[in-house]
């Protein structure tokens, strides 16, 4: 199974990925965090990502490319990859349908999710996450059962993304309109996309993105 979760910022792509994950027994491949990756490592690519994705602008399309082009060859993509922020250009999805054709793969969809703008800041503005293991909260949404203490974890340590203030969020939607949503059409196209409506409860989203595979 080859799919891709496309949708705006806070949209819901990780949260549904996680789902799709353990369903399908697939990896993630969110490039989102291959550059978060990148950053906290210090490489040249994380270097060169940093500053970009602060301004909510996007990491050029050659640099993005190569990363999926290598990541999709590894031998847990055997059967199937989710794609969860790429391709985010016209660009990057002529390459990917060019990548496909080359490995003999094919897409079974693409997953637009769609919300409305002022959730979307509201979600994201308000996300921190577990430093130790991850889990997530929100400070109007999830807070952590006891204060300061991971429910999971039990850890003390919380960060926030560099980008998740709403600065960021409002370049990062702007950058989505221009240059991600126009992709949509690519793939109306030819039959490959599917909508789903990300306003809805996590657990239907879900539900409705399962009724379409
Ligand atoms: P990336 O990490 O991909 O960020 P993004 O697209 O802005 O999206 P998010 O990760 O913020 O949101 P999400 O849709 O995953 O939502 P989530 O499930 O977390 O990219 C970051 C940056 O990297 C880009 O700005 C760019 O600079 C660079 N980059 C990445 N890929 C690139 C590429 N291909 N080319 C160029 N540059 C690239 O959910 C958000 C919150 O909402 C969570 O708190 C969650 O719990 C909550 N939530 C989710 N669903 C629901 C729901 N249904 N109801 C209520 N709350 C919900
Ligand atoms: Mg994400």
């Amino acid at each position: 199974m080859n799919l891709i979760l496309l949708g705006p910022p806070g949209a819901g792509k990780g949260t549904q990925a996680e789902r799709l994950m353990s369903r399908y027994d697939i990896p993630q491949l969110s490039t989102g965090e291959m550059l978060r990756a990148a950053v906290a490592e210090g490489s040249d690519l994380g270097k060169q990502a940093k500053i970009i994705m602060e301004a909510g602008n996007l990491v050029p399309d050659d640099l993005m490319i190569k990363l999926i082009s290598e990541r999709i060859g590894h031998e847990d993509c055997a059967n199937g990859f989710i794609l969860d922020g790429f391709p985010r250009t016209t660009a990057q999805a002529q390459a990917l349908d060019a990548m496909l054709v080359e490995r003999d793969l094919r897409l079974d969809k693409v997953i637009s999710i769609t919300a409305d703008e002022e959730a979307l800041i509201e979600r994201i503005s308000g996300r921190f996450s577990c430093a130790d293991c991850g889990a997530g909260y929100h400070d109007s949404f999830k807070q952590p059962r006891a204060e300061g203490v991971c429910d999971e974890c039990g850890g003390g340590n919380f960060e926030r993304r560099k980008d998740d203030n709403r600065e960021t969020v409002m370049a990062r939607l702007d950058t989505y309109r221009k240059q991600t949503a126009p992709i949509i059409p690519y793939y109306e196209g030819d039959g490959r996309l599917v909508q789903v409506d990300g306003m809805a409860e996590i657990t239907a989203v879900g539900d409705a993105i399962q009724a379409l595979l």
